[in-house]
């Protein structure tokens, strides 16, 4: 039975990534509490802890472990490591750790986020996104805009929704700045989820 020591002791990251893992655990739970409380938070937590497993695999070795795990690769991913770590850590966290499916797919999507995300797929990508200890500017805002607007809309859906559009409008502006390509799932994740707050208004 995997629990949460067997996942920490089991990991090779720096002790930042180890403070952004710890962080991400913590967020994945109250974002759990306040929108999805059917969520099991025991697998919430293993999940966060799973999500940047192989984070600092070198490239070769997240290619190696894709044809391992016979994953087929976008031009796109094949040419960024970081789109690799969720889909490796993926199939880690199933083959090695025994996670559930909807956990495994969370941390799976964690990085691009895509159209309709299942709850856990949405509690593990945003926790990334907003846990406390991410210090860059597009993380300290997301996380402002989420705390304003989880106090201010009527609905937690609502804001939920408005955090998810900034987050991804956020990273695509930039990987625009970068020069990046952009993912096609983060597009459309973007574009689903603004249809879904045009919904509620009109
Ligand atoms: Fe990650
Ligand atoms: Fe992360």
């Amino acid at each position: 039975m995997t629990d949460a020591n067997s996942i920490l002791s089991a990991m090779t990251i720096s002790e930042k990534r180890l403070k952004h893992t710890l962080g991400v655990a913590e967020a994945a739970k109250e974002l759990a509490k306040t929108h999805f409380p059917a969520l099991d938070l025991k697998q919430v937590e293993l999940a966060a802890l799973m999500h940047d497993f192989t984070k600092e695999y070198p490239h070769e070795k997240q290619l190696e472990l894709c044809a391992h795990y016979n994953l087929q690769l976008t031009e796109d991913e094949k040419n960024n490591p970081k789109l690799l770590h969720s889909k490796t850590g993926a199939m880690i966290a199933s083959e090695r750790f025994g996670l559930p499916s909807e956990a495994c797919s969370a941390i799976y999507w964690h990085t691009t986020g895509k159209a309709e995300m299942s709850p856990f797929e949405i509690v593990i990508y945003l926790a990334d996104y907003i846990e406390e200890f991410r210090d860059d500017a597009g993380c300290i805002k997301l996380r402002e805009f989420y705390k304003k607007a989880i106090t201010k809309e009527l609905d937690k859906t609502t804001a939920l929704h408005k955090t998810l559009v900034r987050s991804f409008d956020t990273t695509i502006k930039h990987l625009i700045s970068q020069e990046q390509t952009i993912c096609n799932f983060t597009v459309e994740a973007r574009n689903y989820y603004i249809n879904r707050l045009n919904e509620i208004k009109f």
